[in-house]
């Protein structure tokens, strides 16, 4: 109806699509998840971060023979993206499961294991089963959910809710970088009893309170990446190169592509470039190579130069000042973003993407905030 429109309208605000506005939304909403639970320090307190949720259950998570993350979809990402700092500041082994998958396999679980379901909603029925599977296991279960008094914060014997408010846009966005920013407190509370780490855990907290500032910052890149989306609108398909932390930002940037844009879009690990998927470079094909600074990105510079060398269409993501070093030979694009600690990086980098997305969408003409044949939760199996 047209009171229903106007409702709808009132809601989006200034903004078109709800996609967009909880896209700008990410500063407030990541203060939000970050609200009350960093602890700045001072004389009287350590530096560190507060999970009331959680605090019963820490020792036994520290104690467990290996933690398992589950989720589906987007929430998988997120998982995915926060893998490496819980294996770092833990040093407990981390397997990463898609739920139908483990619940395909009927995968080994036992009492000894810690299982952390990801869900924004926290009623998506693979995920949901899965944690029933886990819980008649005997493994501790811990929830991360957007959604109060949903059926896995109800069904876990703990968790954290991430407090990004209501996201309405079938494609995750807000609550994507929440559940990274919530998960790497989580790292940053398993961690916590060990002296080695303190200095790393610390800079990881000043890059957590400088966060939602450093959001407000990329997000400016949008008229930049509406220019991208103009020369990537009549493409058939788009390939995301990452590693490490940004492999999680390939797989969810691809994502975004193929369900919003209904382009063929495929998040590649660049580790694996050779073993297959460099057989599809040629000068069409767009490629987006994700070369920010960490540990891994000596690495992603020789793979922009194989790409080069076999003349690929490259769009390259850095940190702002890093073009002339990580692509020495031009880039057919190059999208700068601003740096900041390496494990909240795929926080920063996939806000463009979103942006590239989005723009995609609607120059392509199609629905925002309902995709085609796609449902906010998907609680049948
Ligand atoms: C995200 O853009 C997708 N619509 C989808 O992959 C989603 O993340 C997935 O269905 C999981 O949902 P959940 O987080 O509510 O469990």
């Amino acid at each position: 109806s047209t009171l229903d429109m106007e409702v709808e309208q009132i809601k989006k605000g200034n903004y078109d699509h709800f996609m967009q506005k909880e896209i700008y939304e990410q500063p407030e909403s990541l203060r939000t998840t970050l609200r009350g639970r960093l602890i700045p320090g001072d004389e009287s307190k350590v530096k560190g971060v507060l999970l009331g949720g959680l605090k019963a259950h820490l020792r036994t998570i520290r104690r467990s023979r290996r933690i398992l993350f589950i989720g589906c979809g987007t929430s998988f990402h997120a998982a995915l993206a926060t893998r490496p700092l819980v294996e770092e500041l833990s040093e407990v082994p981390v397997t990463m499961e898609i739920a139908s998958d483990f619940l395909d396999r009927r995968a080994p679980i036992y009492r000894e294991d810690t299982a952390v379901f990801v869900s924004q909603s926290g009623e998506t029925a693979d995920t949901l089963q899965a944690l029933e599977y886990a819980k008649s296991h005997g493994a501790l279960c811990v929830g991360i959910t957007n959604t109060v008094g949903s059926a896995i914060s109800r069904g876990t014997d703990c968790g954290v809710h991430i407090n990004a408010g209501c996201e309405i846009g079938v494609a995750s966005t807000k609550a994507y970088t929440s559940q990274i920013a919530v998960m790497t407190m989580l790292a940053l509370a398993i961690g916590e009893d060990a002296i080695s780490t303190r200095a790393r855990r610390e800079a990881i907290i000043d890059g957590l309170l400088d966060l939602p500032g450093v959001v407000k910052e990329v997000l400016k890149l949008d008229e930049k990446m509406k220019e991208l989306a103009a020369t990537l609108m009549e493409e058939q398909s788009l390939l995301l190169f990452g590693r490490g932390y940004n492999y999680a930002t390939a797989l969810e940037g691809a994502l975004k592509v193929k369900e919003l844009a209904l382009m063929h879009s495929e998040g590649i690990l660049a580790g694996e470039m050779k073993h297959g998927p460099l057989a599809l470079v040629d000068e069409t094909l767009p490629i987006i190579v994700i070369a920010t600074r960490d540990s891994t990105c000596s690495k992603q510079q020789s793979v922009i130069q194989q790409l080069q060398a076999r003349k690929g269409r490259l769009i390259v993501m850095c940190a702002k000042g890093d073009a002339a070093i990580m692509c020495p030979n031009g880039a057919s694009y190059v999208i700068e973003v601003p740096h900041i600690q390496d494990c909240l990086q795929p926080i920063i980098n996939i806000i463009p993407l979103q942006l590239l997305a989005y723009h995609l969408t609607v120059l392509r003409g199609f629905n925002v905030d309902q995709p085609r044949n796609l449902a906010k939760s998907v609680t049948t199996e």
